[in-house]
This record gives structure tokens, sequence and C-alpha cells, in this order.
């Protein structure tokens, strides 16, 4: 945890419908959104029943809400399958400039899978900026390059090269592992993402410092992430259930700083309805 910023972790267990309205506008650097797919996943609630044109409104919606909360420099990325996303990208991009779609792939074992077509394996993520003037520090997510690759690439014209001491552009094919069940990471929930994904998000794409916003937490992956790079973070959760995870995930170490937990007398659904965790 970087020393001398004022960092603090906010979580509220409430439909980001109502919540998102409390936060301040232009005070977020980063939206890191892994909203519900719309593939009928059970989340204790039917978040995940919308299709077709419903799917798109409410991607809308939670969209215009959290548009006045970005710093002018800001940027958001959003989580979707292939079933969705063309017509959500399009969609995004009347308000936000598109700079990536980068694909995930899940690592998903080679085992039959469909006999009607092919198996799916990759989830897609939208980047987007809400100007040319964004925020991106690319060196701090460079890939080293092995030793192996670095002595075939010693010829005299790499000698020197910045890209080959602070290893390569991670490039938009992310290979990253799902959480299996036995995964010491994996927490209570069905569509938990890994952390070195979201890490990656929160190291590229927010300052030092800055305040990341996760309207659909889930387990608290962003929330991990932000807290475990020194960013601020503000996030919802609907279901209490997971909520309580996620808060448990972010509780500081003893020595890291002061815990406030603060109930929200408007709605109790569950031992703690928003937590606040601050340290210097
Ligand atoms: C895809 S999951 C997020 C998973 C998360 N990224 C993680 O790594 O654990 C979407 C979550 O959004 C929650 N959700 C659905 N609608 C919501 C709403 N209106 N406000 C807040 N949370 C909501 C669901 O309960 C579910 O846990």
């Amino acid at each position: 945890m970087r020393r001398g910023l004022r960092m603090n972790c906010r979580l509220y267990n409430e439909d980001c419908f109502e919540g998102l309205s409390r936060l301040g506008d232009g005070s977020v650097d980063l939206v890191i959104a892994d909203p519900p797919y719309g593939l009928g996943k059970d989340y204790g609630n039917d978040s995940d029943h919308l299709s077709g044109t419903a799917y798109v409104d409410f991607s809308r919606r939670w969209l215009e809400a959290v548009l006045p909360k970005l710093k002018p420099d800001a940027s958001l990325y959003v989580f979707l399958s292939w079933q969705n996303s063309l017509e959500v990208f399009c969609l995004f991009k009347t308000r936000l400039i598109m700079l990536n779609e980068i694909i995930w792939d899940r690592r998903v074992p080679s085992m039959g899978g469909s006999t009607r077509r092919y198996s799916s394996v990759h989830d897609n993520i939208g980047f987007f900026a809400r100007s040319r003037n964004h925020y991106f520090d690319i060196d701090s997510v460079r890939v080293p390059y092995d030793a192996a690759t670095k002595k075939a690439r010693s010829r005299s014209i790499f000698v020197g090269k910045k890209w080959l001491e602070l290893g390569y552009n991670p490039k938009d094919l992310w290979s990253v592992s799902r959480l299996h069940r036995q995964d010491p990471e994996r927490a209570e929930h069905p569509t938990q993402k890994p952390l070195e994904l979201v890490r990656r998000m929160v190291l590229a794409s927010c300052p030092p410092g800055g305040v990341v916003l996760d309207p659909f937490m889930g387990s608290g992956t962003t929330a991990v992430a932000a807290q475990s790079t020194g960013r601020s973070f503000a996030g919802f959760e609907i279901n209490p259930e997971y909520f309580a995870g996620a808060a448990a995930r972010v509780q500081p170490p003893a020595d890291a700083g002061q815990a406030t937990v603060a109930g929200n007398t408007r709605r109790r659904r569950a031992p703690a309805t928003e937590r606040l965790i601050a340290a210097d």
C-alpha cells in the first residue's frame, strides 16, 4: 500500500441505479463494470434475465448513470459476452471513444464441447475513454520478456531499447485462466473475475491515489485490485451475501489503517450495508 495518499474503500449493499447519484460528479478516474451478461445466471435476483433490446436499455441506463461521475481523462472497461457485445459497443461509441476490444481467453480446457457450433471460450471487454486525453500508464502493465527472448533480441538494433528492458505491451488478447473451485483466490460468486485481469486495468487506467468505481461489484474483485494498488474505491452490489463476501475481502490488515463500518438506515439488508475502509 502506498504511504502518503489518503485512500478509502466505500462498498454499498445497494442497487447501483439508486446509489450512484450519491457519488460526486467528476470524481471518478476509472469505471470497471462487469454487469450481468443477460445469460440467465442466478445471482440471487433476476438481474441476469434481460435480453435483446431490454439488455441494451439496461446498458444505456447504467452508462448514463456513471457518465456524469467521470473525470475528463477517465476511462471505462465493460465486461460482456458475444451475445450482446456488438449492440452495447455501438451504443457506448455514441457517448465515449472506443480504444480497444479486449478478448479475455478464459483458457478453457479442450474437452469435447458443442457438436452444433464452436465452443465459446472468451469474454469481450470494451475499453473506452471519455477523451483522447485519457490517463494510460503502459509501463505499469508491460509484460517482462523472459531471458531466452531477450537473448534472441540481442542484435545491435535492439540493444538499449526501452521496450526490451521494460517488457512488451500486453496487447488485446488476455489469456488468463478462469478461477477454478480449488483456486485460493476463489470466493463465493458464480462469475468472479480473476484479480490479474482487473489489476491490469487499474494499474494502466487509474493514477495512483485515484478513484475506481464498480457498479456491479459481485465478490469485490475490483475493490481488492484498487486497494492493493493504492487506489480509492466505490462499489455497489445488490445481493447482501455477495456484498458481505466483498466486504470481507477488503478488510485491511491489522496494521494498515482504520476501518469504519457505517450502517445505511434506509435499507438494511445485510449486517452492514455500507462499509468504509480508510487507510493513509
Ligand atoms: C457479473 S457479476 C460481477 C462479478 C464481479 N466482477 C466479480 O469479480 O466478482 C454481476 C453482479 O452484479 C450484481 N447486480 C446486478 N444488478 C445490480 C444492480 N442494479 N446494482 C448493483 N449490483 C447489481 C449481481 O448481483 C452480480 O453479483
